[in-house]
């Protein structure tokens, strides 16, 4: 079987990292991770690459003078590992619009609100304070505005009464966990057209739960 590579930007603990590793640990998953990229030296997530032997990289931001060069050198790495994927994985940094465009349909993020609701850092504290009762998580293709782009995959979770912030969270990034390896295997298996800005997904004998959407063709 021929997989994709995917590159992964993290920042920090890297749960949604940790997913898709073990999703790619499954011989017939379609994906493989070639690098893992963090822009912080100290990010948990580089722990979980190093343990499944996958290769590594720094790229300390702040060692760049503009966003540019930081995304240039990140481009080189990713070049350099043969990636023909990037996925953020709470990867802290909005890429630049050279970077996006460089990358053109081929970089997915996900974000934990049922886009485009909640966009932003504080997506959970947004949706307990706006009194919603289903938020959820999304991941979509990455364009050159934060958390914004077509839509391929999305999980509906409920928000409970007594809901904190850490609580809605813990919720919700549970769904990203099946929902992140979900995308990947769509893109992997060539099932998405991008048309008018709207991503088309061929879900024919695709398994997804009762809340996530697409839904099985
Ligand atoms: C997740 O909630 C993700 O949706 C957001 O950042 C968080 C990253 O968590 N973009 P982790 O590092 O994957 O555990």
């Amino acid at each position: 079987m021929n997989r994709l590579k995917i590159g992964v930007l993290i920042s920090g603990r890297g749960s949604n990292l940790q997913a898709l590793i073990a999703a790619c640990a499954a011989p017939d998953f379609p994906a493989e991770i070639v690098l893992v990229v963090s822009n912080k030296p100290d990010a948990q997530g580089l722990d979980h690459a190093r343990v499944a032997g996958i290769d590594t990289a720094v790229v300390a931001h702040g060692e760049y003078p503009d966003r540019e060069s930081f995304d240039r050198e990140i481009d080189s790495h990713l070049k350099s590992s043969g990636a023909e994927l990037v996925c953020l994985a709470g990867f802290m940094r909005l890429l630049s619009s050279w970077f996006v465009e460089a990358w053109r349909d081929r970089v997915v993020n996900i974000h934990p609100s049922l886009l485009p609701a909640f966009k932003g850092v504080d997506a959970h504290a947004q949706a307990i304070a706006a009194g919603v009762r289903l938020s959820g998580c999304t991941v979509h293709i990455v364009r050159p505005e934060m958390d914004a782009g077509p839509i391929l995959v999305q999980a509906a979770v409920p928000v409970m009464p007594d809901d904190d912030e850490d609580a809605l969270a813990a919720r919700i990034l549970e769904a990203e966990h099946t929902c992140y390896p979900l995308a990947v295997r769509l893109l992997a298996e060539n099932r998405v057209t991008i048309f008018d800005e709207t991503a088309v997904v061929d879900m024919e004998n695709v398994a997804a739960g009762p809340l996530i959407h697409p839904q099985p063709g």
